[in-house]
């Protein structure tokens, strides 16, 4: 089996700043309740003509694309995690692929909300690790605001926008995507979702279902559920994929988890056993951008340079589904060079 080795990075946040403060004035809540609860402090809002999910994908993926220093004609498969598509047909991944100039690529997109970065990288190391492929650009990008219910001071306060996105090439060395953990309970569906169509075309209904009503479909979540689920299952997740990849937690440098809330996060990093300083953390600036967190977070952590060939890390996400999914990445080379190639241009 060969490796799944991280090689690029890349990521994409809209310009338009949404602060605790200016949500006072929209809602009944308040800048230290935000924090103190969730530990966010401003998110990004997409603008409904610049940051479609195909332009927030295009930008996260170029810049992968240029660290990593391949040709996008050399890409094999773009597999691009979304929920906030831009057209329920074709896929994103489909126009993004014209983008990029990505013309001998298989493309397609994946739903797992807040899990899918993490599960889209399991899918495209898998076609590395089996031979099938050798260079694969994995995407997660999500516009959730514009299913957000701005009335509404449960889900408001917490979501933003972006895109981050990660090129995964074959490598002999040892580095890349040691383990994978995917999971799914069902049962818990109904405590997060965002109606669909009905048999008529129309969003299904919301509210009273008022025709006006129909026209929207809004974000409905049992906060307190889901933040008990998450508790449970990030620390447990992580754990699995360690004890997968053949390793022990005292071996893990880096928890890079998914960007819901400050709380849940310092749970996992618990189980871990991992300081502060050992967790990638960026809610504060950008809230929880669903399939875009993991990879923004994996972006930053790259450029910072903090991340050295040899670490392991842990990639760890939550969310609809209800659903969640882990991964253990060593580090590698390609990645420092990768850096060099952008310090370079
Ligand atoms: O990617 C997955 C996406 N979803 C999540 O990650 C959500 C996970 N859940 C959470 O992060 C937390 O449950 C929330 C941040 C949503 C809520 O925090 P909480 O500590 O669970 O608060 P709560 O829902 O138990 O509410 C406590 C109080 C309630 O008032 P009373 O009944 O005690 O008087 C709420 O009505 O806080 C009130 N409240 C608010 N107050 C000010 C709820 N939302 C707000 C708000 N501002 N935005």
């Amino acid at each position: 089996m060969r490796n799944a080795a991280i090689t690029g990075w890349g990521m994409y946040v809209p310009e338009q700043v949404l602060t605790n403060h200016e949500l006072e004035q929209m809602v009944d809540t308040s800048d230290e309740w935000i924090v103190s609860r969730t530990g966010i402090r401003e998110r990004r809002l997409a603008s409904t003509t610049e940051d479609t999910t195909l332009a927030m994908s295009c930008r996260a993926s170029k810049q992968a694309i240029q660290v990593a220093g391949i040709d996008p004609a050399d890409i094999d498969l773009i597999v691009l995690a979304t929920v906030t598509p831009d057209k329920f047909m074709p896929s994103t991944s489909s126009l993004l692929q014209t983008e990029l100039g990505a013309h001998r690529a298989a493309a397609f997109d994946l739903a797992a909300a807040c899990s899918g970065f993490v599960y889209a990288l399991a899918v495209g190391s898998q076609f590395i690790q089996t031979g099938v492929y050798r260079t694969v650009l994995v995407v997660g990008t999500d516009a959730l605001t514009r299913f957000i219910d701005f009335t509404d001071r449960g889900t408001c306060i917490l979501f933003g926008d972006g895109s981050g996105a990660v090129v995964l090439q074959a490598s002999d060395a040892d580095e890349g995507v040691l383990s994978n953990v995917l999971g799914s309970d069902g049962r818990g569906a109904h405590h997060l979702y965002i109606d669909g169509f009905d048999s008529n075309g129309l969003y299904a209904a919301n509210g009273n279902g008022a025709v006006e009503e129909l026209q929207r479909t809004y974000m409905k979540m049992n906060g307190n559920e889901v933040f008990r689920f998450s508790v449970r299952v990030m620390g447990e997740t992580a754990v699995e994929a360690v004890n997968k990849a053949g390793l022990r937690l005292g071996d893990i440098d880096w928890l890079i988890p998914h960007q819901a809330n400050l709380r849940i996060i310092d749970a996992a990093a618990k189980r871990l056993d991992l300081p502060r300083e050992r967790v990638w953390v960026n809610l504060d600036r950008y809230g929880n951008t669903s399939a875009a967190s993991v990879p923004i977070c994996l972006a930053e952590a790259a450029d910072s340079g903090k991340l050295k060939p040899g670490m392991n890390m842990v990639l760890v996400a939550f969310g609809a589904g209800l659903s969640w999914a882990s991964s253990v990445v060593r580090w590698g080379s390609q990645g420092v060079r990768g850096r060099e190639a952008e310090r370079d241009g």
